[in-house]
């Protein structure tokens, strides 16, 4: 007969083993990625922009932007909450520069508020103390040797230039812009070297003129329901003026600054992958299109001079044409692609079939709706984002993508990040091991890539710290950074550890573990 003691300490050493098993098999799962299979050279930074965490929406002279206007009308956002104040940056941004002391990055993406430095635009004065607040942060950076990687224009202009001529709608939007990016560069270019001209063309012109819920709220059924508007056309022209407005950039900062500052300039674009929701050859076209209507779409111009044959043939002449000079020049516009990647869709063709509305509840480009699962296993772990998932190898092969299409182009992954799918409350908030794996995941398989042979440079996450998600506000929390909305206060989150610790260490696969 065997004793209770004995058997008590059987299943003791039992359960000892599973233990072991249990844990060893996680650590197998888990990607390993250190900082020594990036170069030397490659830039780890983080990523905010102007309004989502400066705030001082009226202070020192700052005239109103489109999203001061848009977010002042409470129906327009989640709980009419809005970017006043955001994390008050304006303000704090002293504070924020030690904190990217301590997280150890290279350099830091921040994005210019066009309104605080031309409040009316090319129709009123330089404001000294919107160019001061600049100077202020990239001086102090750069004094802790941080990089700034600047983005000209990231979502917000001058609502006067929306209420005199419709902002990107009309070709005068290219006048302003290059006027814009002209005094960046006078007043900034001795100490900024990188440059992004206009974050996300695809996206905004998304949300602005196809669905219809930024600012200016422009878009017709079946997008949406607006009041005025055209979703098939008017995100085609906006990013058409877009695109030129970045080339003539382009033009003058290669003609009158680049010889001098010896900088290099980007476009961002948002880059999601695609996977074939069936294994036939129509969800490879819909793959196709996908790629085609939302990514080369934006980066073909810069590259090859011309929107891709693909999109030509499927919307014809309502796709706008450059001129001759106007293709000369785009092509070669750019001295790296900079991609914001955060997810992965299945694409279900459209075009052959009509199911699609039952798969979608919103209409895409190109004839393809987007799923997130099949056959009810979604494809990965659910974030903060409606519809967006953990899919890292899409990572990978988002850029086997830009390999492909555009050899031998330079690319920094200007954003990625995660949000969690609930507001969290307490220490949960700070204790964020889904991020820690988010961003191990994805550098894993960006480390992939680049053994593969992808030409990437840099990598931002998004976010520094938790700021204003546009549309959602503040619950959607991307940040390393914990930020308190009463107190301002910033609190390092787990994975500002863990990434300070990932980018000292070279060798080491991280000393924060996710267990
Ligand atoms: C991309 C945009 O550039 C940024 O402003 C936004 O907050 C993130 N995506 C997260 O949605």
């Amino acid at each position: 007969m065997v004793q209770p003691k004995t058997l008590l300490i059987f299943f003791l050493f039992l359960s000892l083993l599973l233990f072991i098993e249990t844990k060893h098999n996680h650590e197998e799962e888990e990607e390993v990625v250190n900082r020594s299979m990036f170069p030397d050279d490659f830039i780890f930074g983080v990523s905010t922009s102007a309004y989502q965490v400066e705030g001082a929406y009226l202070e020192d002279g700052k005239g109103l932007s489109n999203w001061d206007v848009f977010t002042h009308l409470p129906a327009n956002t989640v709980r009419g909450q809005n970017g006043d104040v955001a994390d008050d940056h304006y303000h704090l941004y002293m504070e924020d520069i030690d904190k990217l002391e301590y997280l150890g990055v290279n350099a830091y993406r921040l994005s210019i508020s066009w309104s605080r430095i031309l409040p009316r635009g090319r129709f009123g004065e330089v404001n000294p103390k919107g160019v001061l607040f600049y100077n202020n942060i990239i001086d102090n950076m750069l004094l802790k040797g941080i990089e700034p990687f600047v983005t000209i224009n990231h979502f917000d202009i001058p609502q006067e230039l929306e209420d005199r001529y419709g902002s990107w709608l009309s070709p005068q939007m290219q006048e302003d812009f290059v006027h814009f990016a002209k005094v960046c560069f006078e007043k900034f270019g001795d100490r900024v070297k990188k440059w992004v001209t206009i974050n996300e063309p695809n996206i905004y012109t998304q949300f602005a003129y196809m669905y219809g819920t930024f600012s200016p709220m422009r878009c017709s059924l079946p997008f949406g329901n607006c009041s005025a508007g055209n979703s098939d056309l008017e995100p085609l022209i906006a990013a058409h003026n877009m695109l030129i407005s970045h080339a003539k950039a382009v033009k003058l900062y290669r003609e009158q600054f680049q010889p001098k500052q010896g900088g290099i300039v980007g476009l961002v674009a948002n880059a999601f992958h695609y996977e074939p929701y069936t294994d036939d050859i129509f969800s490879y076209q819909a793959v196709e299109r996908s790629y085609a209507f939302n990514v080369a779409w934006i980066f073909d111009p810069l590259i090859h001079g011309d929107y891709p044959p693909l999109m030509r043939k499927y919307v014809g002449n309502d796709l706008p044409k450059f001129s001759k000079q106007e293709k000369k020049l785009l092509k070669g516009s750019v001295d790296f692609l900079g991609v914001n990647h955060y997810t992965t869709f299945y694409a279900i063709d459209c075009f052959n079939s009509d199911e699609c509305t039952l798969m979608d509840n919103r209409p895409n480009r190109g004839f393809v709706a987007r799923a997130i699962a099949r056959d009810g296993i979604p494809m990965g772990d659910q974030t903060g984002v409606s519809g967006f998932q953990v899919v890292p190898h899409g990572m990978e092969k988002v850029l086997n993508y830009f390999s492909m299409r555009y050899p031998n182009t330079s690319i920094y992954i200007t954003e990625n990040g995660y949000c969690p799918p609930n507001h969290l409350e307490g220490s949960e908030m700070l204790h964020d091991f889904k991020r820690i794996e988010f961003h191990k995941a994805y550098l894993a398989a960006l480390a992939n890539a680049m053994r593969k042979g992808a030409k990437v440079k840099g990598y931002f996450a998004w976010s520094f710290m938790d700021n204003y998600e546009w549309l959602k506000g503040y619950n959607t929390t991307f940040g390393l950074y914990y930020v308190d909305r009463r107190t301002m206060q910033r609190k390092a989150r787990l994975s500002a550890k863990w990434y300070k610790d990932f980018i000292e260490n070279a060798e080491k696969s991280s000393t924060i573990s996710t267990f």
